[in-house]
């Protein structure tokens, strides 16, 4: 009886801390996320067409991408905040991150992953969709399933995604100055500008 008693004393304790450490870091990560929704949007949906949606994109993505803009392997595009106090300020991703913690990242790619990622309506060319869907379904569906919108392949989220930001992405790609997988490398240099193009309509094209 007494044994049970104690075990149901720790036990509250620990609800107590649990409790009370997940208040606190609640309230630290709404600071930490405020700069990334200034222009990637509350939640990480935007409609800023050249900043990507990142809600619900996986955590092991976001910590493969934020390693990245550190070691600088990938290109931090120049750009400006789009709202709040700092709106209009000359930024990038390498900067927006160069200061945080490996802690901090970690509850900021959590926060995020816990969002949805809403896809953006586009307009988009039928042909191109058509055309585009026949490519993806050969050369990119195997890594980038449902379509492009699985999280936990962990390749970017692409269905529904910014077409402008797809189409600068995938020229640094093809430019050499983002880096890509050994296996996506001979996929996508096989395919033309106009297969590129294809691609992306299919791409904003997913609802
Ligand atoms: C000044 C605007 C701005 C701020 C602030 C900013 N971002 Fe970005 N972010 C961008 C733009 C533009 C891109 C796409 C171009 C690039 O990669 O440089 C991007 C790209 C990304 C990507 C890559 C998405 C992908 O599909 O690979 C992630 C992840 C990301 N941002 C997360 C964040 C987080 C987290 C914060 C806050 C710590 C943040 N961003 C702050 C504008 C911003
Ligand atoms: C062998 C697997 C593989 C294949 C095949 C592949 N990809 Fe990828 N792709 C990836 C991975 C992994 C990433 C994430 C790269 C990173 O972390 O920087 C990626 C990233 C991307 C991105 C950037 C996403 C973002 O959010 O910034 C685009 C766009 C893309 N791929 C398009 C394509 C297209 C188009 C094809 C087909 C022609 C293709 N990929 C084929 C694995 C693949």
């Amino acid at each position: 009886m007494k044994n049970a008693n104690i075990a149901v004393g720790l036990l509250s304790a620990t609800v107590f801390c649990l409790t009370f450490s997940a208040a606190a870091t609640a309230a630290d990560v709404n600071k930490l996320i405020e700069p990334c929704t200034a222009c990637h949007g509350k939640d990480g949906n935007t409609t800023e067409a050249d900043v990507p949606n990142i809600a619900g994109y996986s955590v092991e993505y976001f910590a493969s991408a934020f390693k990245k803009y550190n070691k600088q392997e990938r290109p931090c595009v120049e750009t400006e905040v789009r709202s709040g106090s700092g709106k209009g300020t000359k930024t990038d991703m390498c900067k927006s991150i160069k200061d945080l913690s490996e802690g901090d990242l970690n509850q900021i790619a959590e926060y995020f992953a816990g969002k949805t990622f809403v896809r953006t309506a586009q307009t988009t060319d039928p042909a191109l969709v058509k055309k585009g869907k026949s490519i993806h379904e050969k050369k990119c569906e195997n890594c980038h399933s449902e379509a492009g919108s699985f999280p936990s392949d962990n390749a970017g989220m692409l269905g529904g995604q910014k077409m402008s930001y797809l189409k600068s992405q995938l020229k640094l790609f093809r430019e050499g100055k983002r880096p890509m997988t050994k296996k996506m490398k001979p996929k996508l240099e096989s395919l033309d500008d106009a297969e590129i193009e294809a691609v992306v309509h299919y791409y904003g094209s997913i609802q």
